[in-house]
């Protein structure tokens, strides 16, 4: 090609796309649905997905909301706005609708604060994959930092402090710091302390805390509160949630975030309508009408929750159970629907046997070779070789609503024949992986799960 041609060619927008990879999660998704419709067998384990019908109740309010076509306000009908002030308001988060914002998935409010934000973000590692990708977008650094041994979500008070010190020093000051409360990948939960140090250190080093709690009402300890820094920095911290988790209405789209009641709100407020004024004019009308009877809370909803997180506490401590098992260090699930494995105690024989030395290497044999489909902690943000993984079990709840909806009901669903089923392929792959007989006494695999929780 003539050099003319080829520079005109360089510059052509046809060639000169920024390239954006699709949200491993999604991806992953995508992956084993090709390897379904090739004929394998999966095992799911890699999406987030709550995998729990909707409530029939919520379902009433949609439809009956179904003819509002108009766009609305950019913050959120008024009626979500109080609604959603009196939820925050329950947990001991007083709340004036005035600083709600709704919007599209509380992934587009996270990507608007970011932009009004504009300033390099400290996110825990590991931390969920959208935070790092979402800072990234908007033409910021993501910082990550080490979260405390068994406190996923919180970066460690210490090394935030040390981070935000020696970003200052080298002119690129840290903006704002994210926590996930309870948290996604570990499906862990920080304890109130820990929140109450960190909560200190942005004020030392004037962060802005954002604190993503999309997951607070799924803590299998159902006596055990979410202490949200909100309570401890409340003129510095922006709390999202949605309906998608504990609802599971992710589909739904409709999250929502609670700005500082402080002139630093209102000016965050101001910015971040600007930027959903441009990105999506209005969360959609009738999402915000369920939403608004959502965050009411009437009774069938929460006894909805309830079990859900019941569901997803069994069946997450019977798949944390088979890791064991196998000799995996695997941290309790405390909430959510997430398992957090670290198959580091396998390496030399993952190495030698399957020539496997990092996460990533070892979420391909798993998904290649056996048809489970399951994240690597390097897309949250973990060192490659760390062995570690997130596994998202909900998906095995059932294949339809009706399979769903009896493991909703069920004393045990482990022991459903299709939840059963799934979790002895996983102890079938996890031994001919390990090179285990696969059914060690349960005290020796209670005994991995406590000593990772410790470290
Ligand atoms: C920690 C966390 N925050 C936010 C989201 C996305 O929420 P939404 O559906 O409200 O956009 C997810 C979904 O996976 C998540 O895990």
């Amino acid at each position: 090609m003539p050099a003319q041609t080829q520079s005109a060619a360089a510059r052509s927008p046809l060639t000169r796309l920024r390239p954006v990879a699709l949200s491993p999660t999604l991806a992953i998704n995508e992956a084993i649905a090709r390897k379904r419709r090739a004929g394998m067998r999966v095992l799911p384990l890699g999406f987030g997905e709550a995998g729990i019908p909707i409530h029939p109740a919520l379902t009433r309010e949609l439809a009956a909301a179904a003819g509002q076509g108009a766009y609305g306000p950019v913050a959120g009908s008024a009626a979500l706005r109080a609604s959603a002030a009196g939820y925050w308001s329950r947990r001991g988060l007083p709340t004036d609708p005035a600083f709600v914002v709704a919007g599209p998935g509380s992934k587009s409010l996270l990507f608007g604060l970011l932009m009004a934000l504009g300033g390099d973000i400290a996110v825990p590692a590991p931390s969920w994959v959208t935070y790092a990708a979402q800072a990234a977008l908007v033409g910021t650094e993501p910082v990550r930092i080490s979260t405390p041994p068994g406190e996923g979500g919180v970066p460690s008070p210490a090394l935030l402090a040390d981070a935000a010190v020696r970003a200052r020093a080298a002119g690129r000051p840290i903006r704002a710091v994210i926590v996930t409360l309870p948290d996604n990948p570990t499906g862990t939960l920080a304890s109130e302390d820990t929140v109450r140090r960190l909560c200190q250190v942005a004020r030392e080093h004037d962060l802005v805390i954002i604190s993503d709690e999309i997951y607070r009402d799924l803590v299998h300890d159902r006596t055990r509160q979410v202490t949200s820094p909100a309570r401890f920095a409340p003129e510095r911290t922006v709390v999202t949630t949605a309906l998608s988790k504990h609802l599971a209405a992710g589909g739904w789209r409709l999250g929502v975030a609670r700005l500082p009641d402080s002139p630093f709100g209102t000016a965050l407020r101001a910015s971040l309508l600007g930027i959903a004024s441009e990105l999506w004019s209005s969360p959609p009308a009738p999402m915000q009408h369920a939403a608004a009877y959502a965050f009411a809370e009437p009774p069938e909803l929460v006894e909805h929750v309830d079990r859900s997180s019941r569901l997803h506490a069994a069946v997450a401590n019977a798949v944390a159970d088979r890791f064991a098992a196998a000799g995996a260090n695997v941290p309790r699930p405390q909430a959510a629907f997430y398992v957090y494995p670290d198959l580091g105690p396998l390496r030399e024989r993952l190495r030698e046997v399957h020539g496997v030395g990092t996460a990533a290497g070892l979420t391909e044999l798993l998904l290649e070779r056996y048809g489970v489909g399951i994240l690597p902690g390097s897309s949250f943000g973990e060192p490659a070789e760390a062995l570690r993984m997130r596994v998202a079990p909900s998906l095995l709840y059932g294949e339809n609503d009706e399979q769903r909806l009896a493991a909703l009901a069920a004393p045990d669903p482990a022991a459903l024949p299709w939840i059963a089923g799934s979790l002895d392929r996983l102890t079938e792959v996890l031994t001919d992986l390990a090179g285990t007989d696969g059914a060690p006494a349960a005290g020796a695999a209670r005994a991995g799960l406590a000593s990772a929780a410790a470290g």
